[in-house]
């Protein structure tokens, strides 16, 4: 069956691998692997039903506090799906963008991410976006440094400057506000995804972990949020 009101951008913070894995008697690098397993049939049925825009938690910018371990065990994920996934991902049409500073990756993460955005930069279905060393409050920094640099060369000033130009200076740069945020995991926090994007996103917080998260899970919360009434601070008729 169809569902009425398709979110236009869906944002995923794809959390409960760690206790995926301790609940399994797995190691947590076990845990994130299966992590991706769901991953790619979230993406495939995204792009299937015509979401516009998909974008994913992987990696925080807090996230490198954790041991270095599990760090190297995410980064190397990271290079594998990117190896693994590319030709399906482009011959689907699939746009790739990273959110979160590139520089910051180790070498091998580096390459493989911007092998992706490079391959598919001209596609024209689902834009799927990967934040890796993404942190809200961190790009909005990195925009406001843009636009200081704007504002030296004579481009922008107090004056002049807008929404748009801010919103033209985050990752997210010429894509839709975040209409849906969902959170596998039971966690019932934003833990600095997006939060510029997500201002007036309807919010969806899950039990499931997110090894756990299947297709069947996410058409539910699609159709929980067809039948939610936004109004952006307006008066409903
Ligand atoms: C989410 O799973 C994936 C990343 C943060 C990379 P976690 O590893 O945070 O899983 P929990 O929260 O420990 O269960
Ligand atoms: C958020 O999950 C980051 C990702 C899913 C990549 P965390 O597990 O890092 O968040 P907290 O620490 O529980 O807030
Ligand atoms: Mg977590």
């Amino acid at each position: 069956m169809q569902i009425e009101h398709l979110p236009r951008h869906v944002a995923i913070i794809m959390d409960g691998n760690g206790r995926w894995a301790k609940r399994h008697a797995l190691s947590v690098a076990m845990g994130h692997r299966q992590g991706v397993e769901a991953l790619r049939e979230i993406i495939r049925y995204s792009s299937d039903i015509g979401i516009k825009v998909l974008s994913l938690y992987a990696f925080s910018t807090e996230n490198w506090q954790r041991p270095a371990f599990e760090v190297k065990a995410l980064m190397q994920l990271i290079v594998e799906f990117f190896h693994a996934e590319i030709d399906e991902l482009h011959e689907n049409k699939v746009k790739i963008r990273i959110l979160g500073g590139k520089d910051a990756l180790p070498e091998e993460a580096r390459k493989a991410v911007l092998m992706a955005e490079e391959r598919t930069q001209k596609n024209t279905g689902l834009q799927l976006n990967i934040a890796i060393n993404y942190g809200a409050r961190d790009e909005l920094l990195h925009a406001v440094k843009k636009l200081l640099e704007k504002a030296q060369k004579g481009e922008i000033s107090a004056d002049t400057l807008s929404l748009s130009h801010l919103e033209e200076a985050l990752y997210t740069a010429s894509q839709p506000d975040v209409d849906l945020v969902i959170r596998t995991s039971g966690e019932k926090r934003l833990s600095n995804f997006l939060l510029y994007q997500s201002a007036y996103a309807e919010l969806s917080f899950l039990d499931k972990l997110w090894p756990d998260f299947k297709v069947a899970d996410y058409r539910q919360v699609l159709e929980d949020f067809s039948g939610r009434q936004r109004r952006f601070g307006g008066r409903q008729a």
